[in-house]
């Protein structure tokens, strides 16, 4: 029985959303191709994602390579430890994730099980692919990152990027000279990550090829409190806290300050972004019944993160799909690239006024310490005021060397200096997109079906500003000059930067129909009034009401209801 999935994908294969990747060499799982109406709707999604972040919130965006040096990926984590739990049918050699079969069958918390505990909780199960009982199968980590060579001769590692987050932390020296050595700061990047998936079977929810949308906030570690944070302070949405996933009951909606004050979210920069996320998704077309907010329980969440949450997005066919993850990563990335590179990865902030501090002094006496460790005299002054010496003397290494200096080549005094201020590694929030997931949840959404004149009327409500084409523009007939007029239109509102699409084939309710089905959301049609009195009937698709306008409106008019400013329902 075909379902909601079957009819959105029937329609974005036909109409030229989505297709297969390289049909003709026969598809391969996890990649897909944007036809022309989907690329269109994904461009619209990624420029509303930046009207949210780069326009609105002032993180400007940067673009990095997709294939990273091995460095970059050892210092992030994702050499040792970027990998799902998989194991294979022993009947039909099929290749499963091990924890999805085992969450499939509501196994609790199947993601944090060790590889010894999934390969028991497994073994009762039957194969999704096949369907014969697993038995007993091994369970076994799977890096996911793809690897190639830089340069010929295999000489050098690399891997296509698994998220687009560690090109801007590694830029973060630069990025913090860009916005004038002060936080709070951010950075966004739209572009393709990759993971090599184990078993991909869920059409754009799970991809080897994806888009992310990533947004890297560097906040000072003792101010979470967001400038801006009035702004959301009352809007209000479910939130499944991991205490009530514990207490096995419903998400509860709360004010972001609500939320905050009662520690259900670790702070206000990260409640806002749950916040933004929300206002974006609705605004992207997903439905605001069919979206929650989950906090990772404690053993889900990394062990470096101070709070973590998923915009979680529901499917008639998936159930509740992870969209969004919103984290307070802590220091953990740059601490990282820091002992790996060398880099100091932290930001030299100022005082408001001086503050008063006592420093131990340790003056070694150069004139005995000189003649008696010659070479090594200076590296052990130095050294010196780095240790805290005991009564009898101190003990410094140099060049893996321990070196025991007596009290009397020293002298320890304490002054009071005035410090001006202080090396901080910022704290990161991370909102982290992922563009193909929401284009999914956009057109599942968007699907609609009603009947129309005893026919079955196929219609995408997408949002005016996501459709791919903006308005369609038809001659009643493509003579007696109807045509040249609707003609005109079409070039004129193109101008203005508007999608219009002009259309004189076949009956005027067909040609409503195909609009309909791609959600083209206007419709103008210039008939056999329009030359008489400068008038067309403006159409709109989900009420599927008609008015008269004066033809000089439109460049004006078309505009400003794409946008919302303008409600059609305003207009008679
Ligand atoms: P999942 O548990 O579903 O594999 P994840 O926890 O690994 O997801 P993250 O690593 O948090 O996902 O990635 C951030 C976002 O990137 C996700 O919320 C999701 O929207 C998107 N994403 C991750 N993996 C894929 C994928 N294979 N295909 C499409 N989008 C993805
Ligand atoms: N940058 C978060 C993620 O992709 O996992």
């Amino acid at each position: 029985m075909s379902d909601v999935f079957d009819n959105v994908m029937d329609l974005a294969r036909r109409r030229g959303f989505v297709w297969p990747t390289t049909e003709c060499y026969g598809s391969v799982a996890g990649f897909i191709d944007y036809g022309p109406l989907g690329t269109l709707v994904k461009r619209r999604i990624e420029d509303l994602w930046r009207q949210f972040y780069v326009i609105s919130e002032g993180y400007y965006e940067i673009e990095c390579p997709t294939i990273g040096q091995e460095a970059m990926y050892i210092a992030s984590g994702h050499v040792k430890g970027f990998s799902d739990k998989m194991c294979q049918c022993p009947a039909c050699s099929e290749y499963l994730r091990a924890d999805h079969v085992a969450e499939a069958h509501q196994v609790k918390n199947a993601a944090t099980l060790s590889c010894e505990d999934l390969a028991r909780s497994i073994c009762t199960l039957p194969c999704p692919a096949c369907g014969k009982k697993l038995g007993t199968v091994e369970v076994f980590s799977f890096n996911l990152m793809f690897q190639t060579n830089i340069g010929p001769g295999s000489q050098r590692k690399g891997y296509l990027r698994p998220e687009t987050a560690q090109g801007i932390f590694v830029d973060f020296g630069r990025l913090l000279r860009f916005y004038r050595d002060k936080l709070p700061f951010g950075t966004v990047q739209i572009g393709k990550s990759y993971r090599n998936e184990i078993s991909p079977r869920q059409g754009m929810i799970r991809l080897r090829e994806f888009t992310q949308a990533e947004a890297e906030i560097f906040v000072h570690p003792e101010e979470k409190e967001h400038p801006n944070f009035r702004r959301y302070a009352e809007y209000a949405f479910p939130l499944l806290s991991s205490e009530q996933q514990l207490a096995e009951v419903e998400a509860k909606t709360y004010t972001m300050a609500d939320a905050v004050s009662k520690k259900v979210i670790a702070n206000e920069y990260v409640a806002y972004y749950l916040a933004l996320t929300h206002e974006l998704l609705v605004t992207a077309g997903v439905n605001p019944q069919k979206l929650r907010f989950r906090q990772h329980l404690p053993d889900e969440r990394a062990h470096y993160a101070e709070d973590c949450w998923d915009a979680e997005i529901f499917s008639e066919r998936f159930g509740w799909v992870e969209t969004v993850g919103i984290a307070d990563r802590t220091d953990y990335d740059l601490r990282a690239h820091a002992d790996q590179s060398g880099d100091s990865f932290t930001v030299y902030l100022q005082y408001e006024t001086p503050r008063r501090e006592k420093r131990r002094i340790i003056n070694a006496n150069m004139g005995v310490l000189g003649p008696k460790y010659r070479g090594k005299a200076k590296a052990i002054s130095d050294a010196l005021q780095e240790t805290t010496p005991g009564k009898d003397g101190a003990t410094v290494t140099i060049d893996g060397e321990e070196i025991f200096v007596p009290a009397d080549l020293y002298e320890v005094r304490e002054e009071e200096v005035d410090v001006r201020g202080e090396d901080i590694r910022p704290h990161v929030i991370e909102p982290s997109y992922g563009i193909d997931r929401m284009i999914y949840a956009v057109l599942e959404h968007s699907y609609h079906e009603d009947e129309v004149e005893g026919e079955v009327r196929k219609v995408m409500r997408f949002p005016a500003r996501i459709s791919p084409i903006q308005v369609a523009v038809f001659p009643l007939m493509a003579r007696d000059g109807l045509d040249t007029i609707a003609g005109s239109i079409t070039r004129e509102l193109q101008n203005q930067g508007i999608l219009a699409e002009y259309d004189d084939s076949g009956a005027i309710g067909r040609r409503y129909r195909r609009q309909d089905e791609i959600g083209t959301p206007f419709a103008i049609t210039v008939d056999y009034d329009t030359p008489e009195n400068e008038t067309v009937t403006l159409r709109d698709r989900d009420s599927m009401k008609q008015v008269r306008v004066r033809k000089d409106q439109l460049a004006d008019l078309i505009p400003a209801l794409i946008r919302g400013k303008v409600a059609f329902s305003s207009l008679n």
